[in-house]
């Protein structure tokens, strides 16, 4: 399949897990590690597609308020998964940066992000950015605060040079599983002139079929950026087209 427009940055709300698990009488856990799975196929497919930058979204600012086993759950799962997956991002060219608070998070997580950030660090292919302890307003915030310690003057750009994806251009593409059509303090500042869709799949359900589903959407939309759509694209060429 040849797609016409691949987004350069896809990034993706990963929600249901838990949904996924409650219908199948499973504890909530099981989704999330069912989801781990279809995380894994997601940025196989990305990197064959040729998306150059994946952001997902895997544990937010507000998701402490959950049921204390189920935060040491995705903190155990998060940490596994690092230690397990390093090798065969490695074989796929898979560069991990990690994206948010690291401040609350255990030694041990924290350890294990350093070292798949290391042992990643020379991987070009597929930039991979995990947002974990990870919230949009968190992130406007502590860009102002960066600059307001350093003394400089607060503009876009240097808010946008302090913002923690400052190493990516802006996503082109924001998908949200689970069928709710919100942000939830994703990407709040980045997100600005992104393509947004939403699937009513639920994250584990997500599957190669369904991403090419988001990436043909997106092929087909018109980015104006605020021009107007002759402006865009010229007349003549809609004609041919
Ligand atoms: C998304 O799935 C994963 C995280 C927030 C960590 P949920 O756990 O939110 O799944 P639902 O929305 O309850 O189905
Ligand atoms: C958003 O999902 C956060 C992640 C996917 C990590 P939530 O399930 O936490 O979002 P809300 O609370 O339903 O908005
Ligand atoms: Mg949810």
């Amino acid at each position: 399949m040849t797609l016409a427009r691949i987004p350069h940055h896809v990034a993706i709300v990963m929600d249901g897990n838990g949904r996924w698990a409650t219908r199948r009488f499973l504890p909530r856990v099981a989704g999330h590690k069912k989801g781990m799975d279809a995380l894994r196929a997601c940025v196989k497919h990305c990197g064959e597609r040729g998306v150059k930058v994946l952001t997902v979204f895997a544990f937010s600012s507000e998701n402490w308020n959950r049921p204390p086993e189920e935060v040491s759950s995705l903190m155990e799962l998060l940490a596994a998964a690092l230690a397990r997956e390093v090798p065969q991002l490695n074989v796929e060219g898979v560069r991990i940066h990690f994206v948010g608070d690291r401040a609350q998070l255990s030694e041990k997580v924290r350890a294990g992000l350093a070292q798949a950030e290391a042992a990643t660090a020379g991987n070009q292919r597929l930039v991979f950015n995990i947002c974990f302890n990870y919230g949009g307003r968190w992130d406007i915030a502590q860009a102002a605060a960066k600059l307001a310690a350093r003394g400089e003057a607060i503009t876009e750009q240097s808010l946008d040079r302090a913002m923690a994806l400052a190493h990516v251009p802006d996503p082109d593409l924001v998908i949200r599983t689970g069928g709710e059509r919100r942000l939830s303090n994703f990407l709040l500042w980045q997100a600005a002139y992104a393509e947004l869709y939403f699937s009513d799949k639920l994250w584990p359900e997500f599957d190669a079929a369904a991403l090419d589903d988001a990436l043909a959407d997106y092929a087909a939309r018109e980015r104006r950026f605020g021009k107007t759509s002759e402006q865009v694209t010229p007349p003549a060429a809609k004609r041919v087209a």
